[in-house]
């Protein structure tokens, strides 16, 4: 009897702790900034589900911020660049703004053209889904990657390029200096339904690449250039954490990544990968934490199960 009830406690415990898991984290989302100035992180929530707080904040160069995304999250992230209070204390940024008027974005998007990251955890076949987007145009270079997850194609995304400066004149965002600051999207630029994948446009077989899109295509490899771009900028993982970094640094290293042979690997410097150890110091620390928490968590449901069959 003393037994079964053991066993009953131990499961229902096992049970709880699996839901209170599941419930407080299904991933950690690591901000950090390596470009020479301050970014000021945007995050919307997808409609309908628990948000992701605060929705927006101040990351000094060289910092670095962890947040915990609800279970099944799925939303944007996006860096603002130029940002300044006015003397009435109306919050708004050069490039990335969201319109909230504060630091936060309490719900609001970005005002194109940004550079976007875009996550649906526990997605199809409870596979996390990311890409990198420069489909609502482009400010800054922005690197995902993907630690201690598993799966075909759980590897690094992003836009590493400098595209501001690159960005052709029918696309340039400039500040009052006539530093490029963003470069628009075709769509954006033109409104036209060819190359904003609409109307006539709308399906993956109307829709084709433009030589606008062409170009972000060839900077950035595995970003989508344009709506119907999800063969080779969809990536998927399974029980992943997310480091985002605002102006990846460029590695001197030439190894290539496995299976995934892009112009990039020519071109453009290679990205860190995740088991580099130099960009990640700090990801072996956070799932040791994470995983005595865990262990912590199960001694403490089995002193709580024996304690129950010893009060019998
Ligand atoms: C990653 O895998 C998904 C699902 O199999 C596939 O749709 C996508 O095209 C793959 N992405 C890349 C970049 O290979």
């Amino acid at each position: 009897m003393a037994k079964l009830l053991l066993s009953i406690s131990i499961l229902i415990l096992s049970i709880a702790q699996f839901f209170i898991q599941g419930a407080i984290s299904s991933a950690t989302f690591t901000f950090v900034n390596k470009c020479d100035r301050t970014v000021w992180p945007g995050i919307l929530s997808n409609a309908g589900i628990a948000p992701l707080q605060p929705t927006g904040f101040a990351l000094q160069k060289g910092e670095s911020k962890v947040l915990n995304a609800p279970s099944s999250w799925g939303g944007r992230f996006w860096g603002r660049t130029h940002c300044s209070e006015d003397s009435n204390g109306k919050f708004s940024c050069g490039t990335g703004d969201c319109g909230s008027g504060k630091m936060e974005c309490a719900g609001a998007g970005a005002t194109p053209p940004a550079t976007l990251a875009e996550f649906t955890l526990d997605g199809d076949g409870g596979m996390d889904f990311f890409d990198v987007s420069l489909v609502d145009g482009y400010n800054l270079p922005m690197m995902v990657t993907p630690s201690g997850g598993s799966g075909r194609n759980c590897t690094y995304t992003g836009c590493m390029a400098d595209l501001n400066g690159a960005c052709p004149a029918a696309l340039k965002v400039m500040n009052s200096d006539g530093d490029g600051v963003a470069c628009k999207s075709a769509c954006e630029a033109f409104g036209e339904q060819e190359y904003c994948c609409s109307g006539a446009y709308g399906t993956p077989d109307t829709c084709k690449p433009s030589s606008y899109s062409l170009l972000f295509k060839t900077a950035c490899p595995r970003a989508y250039s344009y709506a119907y771009d999800d063969k080779t900028s969809t990536f998927t993982c399974n029980g992943a954490d997310y480091q985002v970094t605002f102006c990846p640094p460029p590695t001197t290293s030439k190894k290539s990544t496995e299976g995934q042979e892009t112009p990039e690997a020519q071109g453009t410097p290679s990205v860190p990968q995740f088991d580099s150890g130099m960009v990640f110091e700090g990801a072996n620390a956070m799932e040791n934490s994470e995983a005595s928490s865990r262990n912590t968590y199960i001694h403490v449901a089995i002193m709580a199960a024996v304690m129950t069959v010893a009060s019998l």
